[in-house]
Order: structure tokens, then sequence, then C-alpha cells
């Protein structure tokens, strides 16, 4: 066949635009460009790349100060870029920022740092988008990661992320620092409500989805942004449950839950790590050259750049007491790994990284190697091209469209866990009182990382966003609705009165909520719910009425000693803004609740399990003192029913190879249309570690009209049955394993 010398070109064409052969080679390229730029730079010019200053620091005014404008001071500017060489910037200063500022602010660094520097890098601009463009004026604000995680829809978390990537970049930002992937395995901890759970598939998968939605196929896409994957690793399991506090745990445990979901996020091309401050059996991570170096880049070949935390090499002197100088504790943190620092305030870090590599304490290679991953990092977001896009290219910004995906989120994390003659949906004709801490702002639907660090400034909150209150007075009209505010998070405000309104009413509805914070300020000492909101639900109990609780948490606060005072619970987490709304139709049954715990909720104090916990855990239950949840990991009721059945294994005598396939026939044998979460767990009976009671290993959320039924199948692999052994590394042992899902469970032979 002849082609013509036109064809030719328009297939060759053709081929480079389909063939991965292109994304290679731009990678290639980009590697080509960093070694030309690197072989130009200075150790200043390098040490610039690694440092990470606060925007306050090139702004006007004093740092911290609340009442300071976020105006650029053009001196301070050129002294960190021109000076010291300053390769990025982050936060938000003490408030939220409208577009035209951030817009103002970022053009402003970025035309200093590509126009008047002698190597035209741009800026590596981050911020903590947590959940949705939470410091931006406007943005859509999703439900926290707890609350997205009970949704157990990974479709719609990435839908989450996206709107969040577009939101963030619409703010002249490329860099998010998020997904938190830390386990939420202790309850006491300040951050639970920013992670994805308990358990290491479920947060792995919800993980994935979000870096899917931050980063998409085409990070250099205008609307993508990307991720920080946070905080690298084992910051949530510290012993006492408070911020940054000593955590005490086995490399094997490590590797079995706390790397998991990084590891993936690795595998799904996440472009950053942010470094846990805390120390892990004496060992500060920051200086952890084991797993900065060995584990994070050598074994999981991650490309991108490991950032610190807030002052964390500051820390190292100060807190963890491991260098008795600050100088001797960027040498250790940058040999062990780190590749940029989050300083923020101060250009001492720069100064002395220069000399530490004139003085032969930090190998220049490894300088290299850091530089080399930042500049990759700013190549790959097309940041060169395009420091920020056209501020009007954005007409999407907090559009109906993105509410709705948000509402979708908030109705779906909603997870009804008590429903005692089915007193929910109520009925819209009756009266109802409606109270508590949560009932009217949103503040506590948000938590922190709202508008400002802590999210505790009401004047912040946007007018056109509903609170419970709100929201019920639109779906009911305002005379059914008696509102009465009860109590702050911690204070008593009109007990009486609200005790006094429920004698006209028909139902109670009791917003119980958790002060919003986070880091050291949302340290607790007690994990049971505040006093006063406890005696409040007994005050409004004596009224006889009927009372169903709304919990906006952070983490699951011990509700033990009131919870036989409600008759139906709703778990609402920290929904967001379209929380008001999604809380309000679950009530009257316009959204029928499909949410599911992502983790075990405690009964008492003292005994904080896991559902995966060890036979040696619950040995004789009724006998002696064994496990016992208020509420399991994996629950939430619906208003309709559903029924399991058939379920069928694909050999009962695996050889391993390929896949066991495992199906269950579902049916909603209720009243009413609903979704549903059908969750596969598998035991393995007898193992060289001691097994788990259970490990969740596939799940899916279906939907299912009255009478439909659904064959849910999985696909197991003989690598989900594995664990981590003692010499550190995945194995799978043959054996007798059992598949559970809903209440049925079989059993199977995985053989040698
Ligand atoms: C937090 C991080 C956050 C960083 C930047 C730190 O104090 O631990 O999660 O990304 O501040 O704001």
């Amino acid at each position: 066949m002849k082609i013509s010398g036109q064809l030719l070109i328009l297939l060759v064409l053709l081929f480079l635009s389909v063939s991965p052969v292109k994304a290679q080679q731009s990678k290639q390229e980009i590697e080509k460009k960093i070694d030309a730029l690197l072989a130009s730079m200075t150790t200043e010019e390098k040490a610039g790349q690694m440092t990470q200053l606060t925007l306050d620091y090139v702004c006007k005014g004093n740092f911290f100060d609340d009442k300071k404008e976020m105006k650029i001071d053009p001196a301070r500017l050129d002294s960190a870029l021109l000076k010291y060489h300053v390769g990025s910037i982050l936060n938000t200063g003490s408030y939220t920022l409208t577009r035209d500022n951030w817009y103002e602010l970022i053009t402003n660094i970025q035309q200093v740092a590509t126009q008047k520097t002698r190597l035209k890098i741009p800026v590596l601009y981050g911020i903590d988008a947590i959940h949705g463009a939470n410091y931006t004026v406007g943005a859509t604000l999703f439900p926290q990661e707890l609350a997205q995680a009970a949704t157990w829809n990974t479709a719609l978390v990435e839908q989450a992320g996206a709107v969040t990537a577009y939101e963030v970049r619409a703010s002249a930002i490329p860099w998010n620092f998020s997904p938190v992937l830390d386990l939420g395995r202790q309850p006491l901890w300040s951050r639970f409500f920013e992670t994805y759970g308990e358990d290491p598939y479920l947060v792995s998968l919800m993980g994935e989805a979000c870096v899917k939605g931050y980063q998409g196929k085409d990070i250099s896409n205008p609307e993508k942004v990307a991720a920080c994957l946070k905080h690298y690793m084992g910051y949530s399991a510290s012993v006492s449950g408070k911020d940054r506090t000593p955590i005490a745990i086995s490399e094997r445990m490590l590797r079995e839950y706390y790397l998991v979901p990084f590891e993936r996020a690795i595998k799904n091309g996440a472009l950053t790590v942010m470094v846990n401050s805390g120390e892990i059996n004496g060992t500060p991570v920051h200086i952890d050259h084991h797993l900065l170096t060995d584990i994070l880049k050598t074994e999981l070949k991650f490309e991108g750049f490991a950032v610190t935390d807030w002052e964390d090499i500051i820390f190292l002197t100060k807190r963890h007491r491991v260098a008795a100088t600050y100088k001797d504790a960027i040498a250790m943190a940058i040999n062990a790994g780190i590749d940029m620092s989050m300083v923020p305030l101060e250009v001492d870090f720069t100064k002395s990284l220069v000399e530490l590599v004139k003085e032969g304490k930090i190998p220049m290679t490894r300088i290299d190697d850091a530089v080399r991953r930042i500049l990759r990092v700013k190549y790959r977001l097309g940041l060169f091209e395009h420091p920020y896009y056209e501020k009007n290219s954005y007409k999407k910004f907090g559009s109906a469209e993105f509410t709705q995906i948000n509402f979708q989120a908030a109705s779906e994390a909603m997870t009804l866990l008590k429903n005692k003659d089915n007193i929910l949906p109520l009925a819209k004709n009756k009266k109802i009182l409606l109270t508590g801490a949560a009932a009217h702002s949103l503040t506590p639907l948000n938590g922190a990382w709202t508008h400002t660090w802590q999210g505790l400034a009401e004047k912040y909150n946007p007018k056109d966003k509903q609170t419970v209150y709100q929201a019920l007075q639109a779906k009911l009209g305002a005379g059914n609705i008696v509102y009465v505010e009860g109590t702050t998070y911690d204070k008593d405000v009109n007990t009486t009165e609200a005790v006094k309104q429920a004698a006209n009413v028909d139902y109670i509805v009791v917003c119980l909520a958790e002060k919003p914070g986070t880091e050291k300020d949302g340290d607790i000492h007690d994990l049971n719910l505040d006093k006063v909101q406890q005696e409040f639900v007994k005050a409004l109990a004596k009224t006889g009425k009927p009372i169903v609780f709304v919990l906006a948490f952070d983490r699951p606060r011990l509700i033990t000693e009131i919870e036989p005072l409600a008759s139906g619970i709703v778990m609402a987490y920290l929904p967001g803004n379209e929380g008001g709304r999604a809380i309000a139709d679950v009530l009257y049954g316009d959204v029928n609740p499909s949410g599911k715990l992502p983790f075990s909720y405690p009964k008492y104090p003292n005994a904080l399990n896991t559902y995966d916990y060890k036979s040696t855990e619950d040995v004789s239950p009724g006998q002696y003192l064994g496990v016992d949840f208020l509420y399991p990991f994996g629950s939430g009721l619906s208003y309709t029913t559903f029924s399991y059945a058939d379920l069928k294994l694909s050999t009962d005598k695996w050889n391993g190879k390929d896949s066991l396939t495992v199906s269950i026939k579902v049916t909603n044998t209720g009243n009413k249309e609903g979704k549903e979460v059908v969750q596969m767990y598998t035991r393995d009976e007898f193992a060289s570690i001691t097994p788990s009671v259970k490990r969740l290993k596939g799940f899916q959320k279906i939907n299912l009209k009255v009478g439909e039924s659904k064959v849910v199948t999985f696909k197991l692999h003989r690598k989900d049955l594995g664990f981590v052994n003692t010499a550190n590394q995945w194995i799978t042992e043959p054996g007798d394993f059992k598949v559970m899902i809903g209440d049925l469970s079989k059993g199977f032979l995985l053989q040698e």
C-alpha cells in the first residue's frame, strides 16, 4: 500500500497523540529541561527552591495579626524571591480571600518569580483546601473527609476532588495539601475528622478517588492541582491521642496498615507528600532515612517531593530535642530525605542550607535530587508555561452544578444509627422543637479548616447556605418549628426555655455538636461529649417527648449515657455547607439515608477497639469482657430494608491463580427506593501472625428500587488475602479462609 506524505504525517501525529510513548517522551523532555536548569543553578538558588515561606512573610504588617490585610510588601517579596531565591509559598494569612484577592497576590508573586529572577522559575503556591477551596470566598465547601468516607461512594469522592481542584485552580493556586491518608484508628485524635476512617482498604480507595479528582489524567490541565498526601506516616497513631505526641508501632504494622493508602496514591501518580510531625519509636519521622528514602523514594519509586510540616525542622531542636542546633537539625532532615522545608517564617534555613553544602555536611547529590523533584512537579504542573491561568475562564466556580454534587455528598454521608419504632422519618404535619449547638450555625457543620484554620469565625459563613433550622423552615414552614438554642458546645444558654417549649411539641430534635478544632487546638482529655450537652438532653428527656439526636462531631464523642434517651440518631459528621439541607431531608425522608460508619463507634472511654480486632480481644464473650461497640464499623440503617441471599464462591478449593469470584444477591424488601453498601470481609482462620477476626476486602454501593434485586460480584486475588510477616514482607499463607457479606458467610481453602 502506498501512503501519501500528508497521510503519513497525519498517521504519525495520530500515533503520537494516542500513544503512551508521548507521555513517556514528555517526561523525558522534562527531565532534560531539569538537567539543563540544574546545571545552571547556584547553590543559593537550589537552597531557595527547597525553601517554603508563609504568605505573611511577603505581606505588609505583622505575622498572624488577624486584622492584617493580605497585601504584598514589594520589598519583602523581592528579598524572598531575588535575594533568597525562595521557590514556594503557602497559606492564607488569617482569613479567607476572594478570588480577586488571590489573583492579585499570586500574579504579583509569579510576575516577580518569572520576570525578575535570574532563572525565571515560577513559585509553587500551596494551600490546605481540605474540604473544598475552604480559603476562597464563595467556594463549594464539601463534607470533611470522614463524612465523605461515610458515603462509601468513590465516584462521588472523585467528583468532589475534581470540583475542589477546579476551585483551587480558579484561585490561581496549583497545589493542595490534601488528602489526609492517616488512618482514623485513635478516636481521641483531634484530626480524626480529617481522615477517611479506620480501615486501610477504605482509606486507600477513597484516597485514590480523591487523587484522581485532584490530578486527573493530565496534571497540566488548568482545572487540576497537585495532591499532597498527608502526613507520611503514622501521625494518627499517637499513643495518647494528643496531636504530635509519640507513636509506638512496629514496621510490620506500619506496612500492613499505615503505608497502604500512601502506596496506592503514589501508584496513582500523587505528586507530593507531607511528612508526619511526630516521632515513631523515638525517631522523629523528619529525620528517618528509612521511611523517607528507603521506603518512600526507593521502594515506592515516588517521583515527587517530600515537604516538611509547619516548622518541623525547627521542632527537631525545640520539641523533639534530637539536635542541639537548628543547623544540625537541617542537616539531619535533608540527609534523611526531606526535599522542601515548610520553614515558613524565616530564611535562616536557606542560609544554613547553603553553608551546610559548602561545609560538605550535605552532599550536592542530595540537594540536586531534592531540587530535581521540586522542579519536576513545577514542570509537570505546567507552571513554567502558565504560572496562573486567565481568571475569567473559571465560570463554574461556586456554581449550582457544584452545589448539587456537594448536596449529594452530604446526603449520602448521613448515617442513621438508630430508629426505634421507626420514629424517622418525622411526619411533616407534626410540631418539633429544634435545639442544640449545631441547630442554627454552619460553623459546627463545617469544622476546622473553614474560612480560618480553626474554623471558628462565624462572620465568614456565607449567607446563602442554610443551617439546619433554615433548611427545616424552608421545608416545613416556620409554623411547625420552635427553635431554642439550648446550649453552646460547652455552656448552657437557655435550657429552661427549651424544656418549657418542649411541652408544646410532638418531637424534639437535638443537634449535638463538637466545638471545631484541629491539631493542638483540638486536643481533648476526655472522649465523652461535653457534660453540658449531656445534661441538656437529660433535662429534655424528662418531658417524655420523643427525642432525635443529630450528631455533628469531629470524632465519635461518647454518648453512651444519653443514647437510651434517643429514639432516633443521625450521625452527620462534619457535612459541610449543604449539611443543613441534607440533615433536614434525612429527618423528613426526602433523602433515604445510605451512609455507613467508616469507624467503630466506641461505647466506653477505655475500650477503643477497631472492627478488625484480634481473637484474643474477644475471648468467651458473655463470660469475660470483650469487644463492645456502641455502633459497629460499616453500620448504618435505611428507611427501607435489604435482604442478602445466594452467597456464592467460584470454588471452595482455590489454587490462588487468577481470581476467586464472590457473588451475592441483594434485594430491596422494604417500601422505599434506597442505596445499600454491600461490604465483603474475609477472615484468615489460622496464620503465622495472629489474624484479625475480619478485614474489609471489597465494597459496592448500589441503588435498589422497591422489590428490585441485584447480583453483586467481587473478585478476590491471592494478594488480597495477605499480611505482613515478621520480615516486613507481604505474604499469603495457604489454608482456610472465610468470606462474609451481610449475615452470610462461606469458607474456602486456599491451596499450596
Ligand atoms: C498541618 C498540615 C498543614 C500545614 C500547612 C500544619 O500545621 O499539620 O496538615 O498542611 O500546617 O497549613
